[in-house]
């Protein structure tokens, strides 16, 4: 069980981010509808991981990423993969403060599950508050708490021992198959994302968890946000 990125858990994670998922997929396709027209645009894609995100935000139409990641071995692996387009930083990085209201969209791709406080995640979106231009679009790929648990033949999403529903209570999530991985997730429902977005300054115009053929949800909320 993994709670931050080691060099083998960093390699296994960008394994599984190579392979499809189901519940994952359908959620990246609602935010690349969130989008719109990412044309000729800056695009801050914050906690990129190895990469994945970023990449997707340059096959989007994004002209140019600016992947942010505190884990460096997460960022070892990014850097060493083809990333046209894609200038990838170390979120404590001072560079990084030339970038205030650079960005003309934002994108958080399975980031804030991992994020155990309030004030941490208040602390990600002031700085992508910062980064943005007023108008632009924020996305978030997050949890969705109200399809926890959840049990499919990709993914398993189950509290740990001593959970009470309590926001940012923790969850064990695993990613099933060839490559397991697994990684405790914290629990913050949509009202948690709703005061935090708006705190930031952001107004929020769509949180949408994608559906299985039954019409049941998946365990991803796709959140699209503009700053103010
Ligand atoms: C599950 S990975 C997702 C990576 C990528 N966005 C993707 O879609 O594959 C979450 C990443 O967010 C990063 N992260 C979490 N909190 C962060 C923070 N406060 N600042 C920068 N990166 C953060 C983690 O280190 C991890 O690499």
């Amino acid at each position: 069980m993994v709670t931050t990125y080691t060099p083998q858990t960093a390699k296994a994670y960008q394994q599984t981010a190579e392979i499809s998922i189901p519940e994952m997929d359908a959620a990246l396709t609602i935010a690349r509808g969130m989008f719109g027209n990412l044309e000729g645009k800056l695009i801050l894609d914050f906690g990129c991981g190895t990469g994945r995100s970023s990449r997707l935000l340059h096959q989007w139409g994004a002209y140019r990423v600016l992947g942010i990641e505190r884990n460096r071995q997460m960022l070892a692996i990014a850097e060493s993969l083809p990333s046209p387009g894609i200038e990838y930083y170390h979120a404590g990085d001072a560079r990084l403060w030339e970038y205030s209201e650079h960005c003309a969209a934002a994108f958080t791709s399975f980031v804030l599950m991992e994020v155990p406080t309030r004030e941490e995640l208040a602390e990600i979106h002031n700085t992508i508050a910062r980064i943005l231009l007023p108008g632009s679009v924020y996305v978030a790929i997050t949890n969705n708490a109200d399809a926890l648990p959840y049990e499919s033949e990709h993914i398993s999403i189950r509290p740990v021992t001593g959970f009470t529903g309590k926001s940012g209570d923790q969850f064990l999530d695993r990613i099933k198959g060839e490559h397991q991985f697994e990684f405790i997730d914290h629990y913050w429902t949509r009202q948690d994302y709703n005061d935090i977005l708006r705190n930031s300054g952001f107004s929020i115009e769509e949180m949408v968890a994608p559906k299985n053929a039954k019409g049941e949800e998946f365990p991803y909320l796709a959140i699209k946000a503009v700053k103010l």
